[in-house]
């Protein structure tokens, strides 16, 4: 996470955290609001000085009576580690999701399909659409705000006029993240991808890909790239073991913090 990030999350989420006598802010989780209907939770970090004495418990308790008060339904994507916390507190694992990195990233097929184009303006009523089917709720402000700020990362398949897929992308502290891919199948998934890898801005940063363990012909194809898998995420929501969208289109999300 870097600036950016933390900026979005702040102006349009709600945070809690602790801090020592002297102001130092050791502990963190906020809750990111998709569409009235679901609480992103994220951000959960405790400093690993303090870690072991209940503080994500007692977090995650708060940001859940928040949630659970206006009638969101919690989601996160947790590490193995939260997810020892989470799971206690009734939430249940709807989705696998593996953590691909190149660094930095060389050799890649060129794409061959035309109808890959750069995302404008004017296309994102129609992605907002996509990416709502598959979250089960409207990500509107998150996509609009990842297309304002890595522009080069945000490709769409369009056919006969209508958006069958598109991705997006965001830079980081140490790397850039691609996703969320959505599309209607593996080979629209892969030249998007193939579109966004060899456009980026800065070519030689390291690259994370947080794809659905299930979308195995594109897991393959970023192992056929050069991709190593690095670990491994658990999509979760709190009292429902089903996932509140269609995630068969989903092929990567944009990243554990924002879903
Ligand atoms: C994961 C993390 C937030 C846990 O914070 P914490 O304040 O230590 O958690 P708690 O003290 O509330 O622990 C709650 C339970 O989870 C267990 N737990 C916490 N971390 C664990 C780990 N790494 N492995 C196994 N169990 C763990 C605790 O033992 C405790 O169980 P208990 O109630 O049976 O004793 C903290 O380790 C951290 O910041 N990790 C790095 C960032 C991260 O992974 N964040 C989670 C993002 S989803």
């Amino acid at each position: 996470q870097n600036t950016a990030d933390w900026t979005y999350i702040l102006s349009h989420g709600l945070g809690w955290g602790y801090e020592d006598d002297a102001g130092y802010l050791g502990a963190t989780a906020m809750i990111l609001p998709y569409g009235e209907r679901v609480a992103w939770i994220c951000m959960v970090l405790v400093t690993a000085s303090w870690r072991n004495r209940g503080i994500a418990t007692a977090l995650l308790r708060h940001c859940i009576a928040q949630a659970e008060d206006r009638g969101w339904v919690p989601g996160l994507d947790a590490t193995e580690a939260g997810r020892q916390v989470y799971l206690p507190m009734g939430f249940c694992d709807i989705l696998s999701l593996t953590r691909f990195k190149a660094e930095p990233f060389v050799g890649l097929e060129k794409p061959h399909d035309r109808t890959c184009r750069p995302m404008t303006k004017a296309d994102l009523p129609a992605v907002v659409r996509l990416d709502e089917a598959t979250a089960g709720a409207s990500r509107a402000g998150l996509l609009e705000s990842l297309h304002l700020r890595t522009p080069s990362l945000c490709w769409v398949v369009e056919r006969d006029g209508i958006i069958e897929g598109f991705c997006m992308g965001r830079d980081g502290c140490d790397a850039d993240q691609i996703g969320p891919i959505v599309s209607a199948n593996d080979e629209t998934a892969i030249a998007l991808i193939g579109h966004a890898l060899q456009t980026r801005p800065e070519p030689l940063r390291r690259i994370y890909i947080d794809a659905l363990t299930d979308q195995k012909a594109f897991c393959l194809w970023l192992g056929d790239q050069g991709f190593e898998k690095q670990r491994g995420f658990s999509r979760m929501l709190k009292g429902r073991s089903t996932p509140l969208g269609d995630p068969a289109p989903l092929f990567a999300i944009a990243g554990p913090e924002l879903g």
